[in-house]
């Protein structure tokens, strides 16, 4: 492990740091056994192909924004920062509370964050990565200190409950982060958010999405008889673009910053498939005890799953000052990213 290791020579001293995480996830637990009662599938199969085992399902009363509140609040008493002093919300989802408005103005008034400008993005499953590439940009401007990226999902109100390709895959949560400028003492030791990539390939919009129920396929009879507002996915498409992008982008990361895979000391990557992180593991050369792994608990969540397996990851001690970090995720656009943080 790297702790404490000198910025590179040629780089500039990070301006911007997570100052703090959260993450909340509802107690209701769905387990691959429950879903045998719905579909036809089995314990094994899903374990064999996926690595998950439950996901947890938020109650009716529970919408995103309360997850995303949740989360926020933690994130926030973590990094020692009253709500008021937040500048603005940013909230990553493709479950919002309702079309408008946005889910981060409903987040803004449960945590009382009166002081902040609040709006939503969606990169599907890399809209955490999105998030924190503005957040960090915002901060760099110099024209604010405290940027709120959230990211929550409530997927099981956008689940096909019949369908066996994808049902089995998804779970509610969210995870939350501050994000801030550096000190004097992290930015000398190069601690800070080093680099974020982000990358778009609109050709493979089909592939993953959500038909019916916006401006194209408004909401009808049809739409719900035809299940289009539901979840849709051809998921071999999605696997080999997920192998394939996370490493290019894991690499992206790591060249411009001069870092070698054997000097990295955690991945944290989108949930998605234990399979994918396997892949990503072999053709990024990082040995799998190097990733942060959670989905067997939680299944897919989205944009919420890089937020919560670091939240998890610190809580439980394994991310120390000074150790770099890889995060990088895909999903539905498609979109795909990464980012490096030395903590
Ligand atoms: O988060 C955003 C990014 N999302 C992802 O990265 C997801 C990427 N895709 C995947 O993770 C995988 O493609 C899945 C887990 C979704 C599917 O795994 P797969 O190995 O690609 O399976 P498949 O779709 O090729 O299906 C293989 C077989 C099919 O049966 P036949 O046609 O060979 O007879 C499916 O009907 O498995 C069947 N199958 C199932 N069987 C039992 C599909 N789902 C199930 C199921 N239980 N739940």
């Amino acid at each position: 492990m790297n702790a404490s290791r000198p910025p590179p020579p040629d780089r500039a001293s990070p301006r911007c740091q997570v100052a703090g995480t959260g993450a909340w996830l509802p107690e209701r637990i769905l387990t691959n056994a429950d879903l045998e009662k719905l579909v036809e599938t089995s314990d094994e199969w899903i374990v064999s192909r996926t690595g998950i085992r439950e996901r947890r399902i938020a109650d009716e009363g529970v919408h995103t924004s309360t997850m995303g509140a949740k989360a926020a609040t933690r994130a926030l008493e973590r990094a020692g920062i009253p709500a008021r002093e937040v500048d603005a919300i940013l909230c990553a989802t493709i479950t919002p509370d309702m079309p408008f408005p946005c889910t981060a103005c409903l987040i803004q008034r449960e945590i009382g964050a009166d002081r902040a400008f609040c709006f939503d993005l969606e990169a599907a499953c890399t809209g955490f990565i999105y998030g924190l590439e503005i957040g960090r940009r915002l901060i760099e401007s110099n024209a604010y200190k405290t940027i709120l990226v959230v990211a929550s999902e409530k997927l099981s109100s956008v689940t096909d409950w019949k369908d066996r390709n994808t049902c089995v895959l998804f779970g509610d949560g969210a995870g939350a982060v501050v994000v801030g400028p550096t000190t004097e003492e992290e930015a000398a030791a190069g601690r800070g958010i080093l680099s974020t990539h982000l990358f778009t390939d609109g050709s493979l919009a089909n592939a993953l999405l959500i038909p019916g129920g916006g401006s194209k396929e408004p909401f009808s009879a049809d739409v719900l008889e035809k299940r289009r507002h539901l979840v849709h996915m051809t998921g071999q498409d999605v696997f080999k673009a997920a192998v394939r992008y996370l490493a290019a982008s894991a690499r992206a990361a790591l060249d411009a910053n001069h870092v070698t895979p054997a000097e990295l000391d955690w991945v944290v990557a989108h949930q998605a498939n234990m399979r994918i992180l396997q892949a990503l593991s072999q053709r990024v050369e990082i040995p799998m005890e190097r990733f942060v792994v959670n989905i067997h608990k939680y299944g897919n969540t989205s944009s919420a799953s890089i937020p919560i397996v670091l939240d998890e990851a610190l809580g439980e001690g394994k991310i120390k000052p000074g150790q770099t970090v890889l995060m990088c995720a895909l999903g539905a656009g498609i979109s795909w990213g990464s980012a490096l943080i030395r903590w």
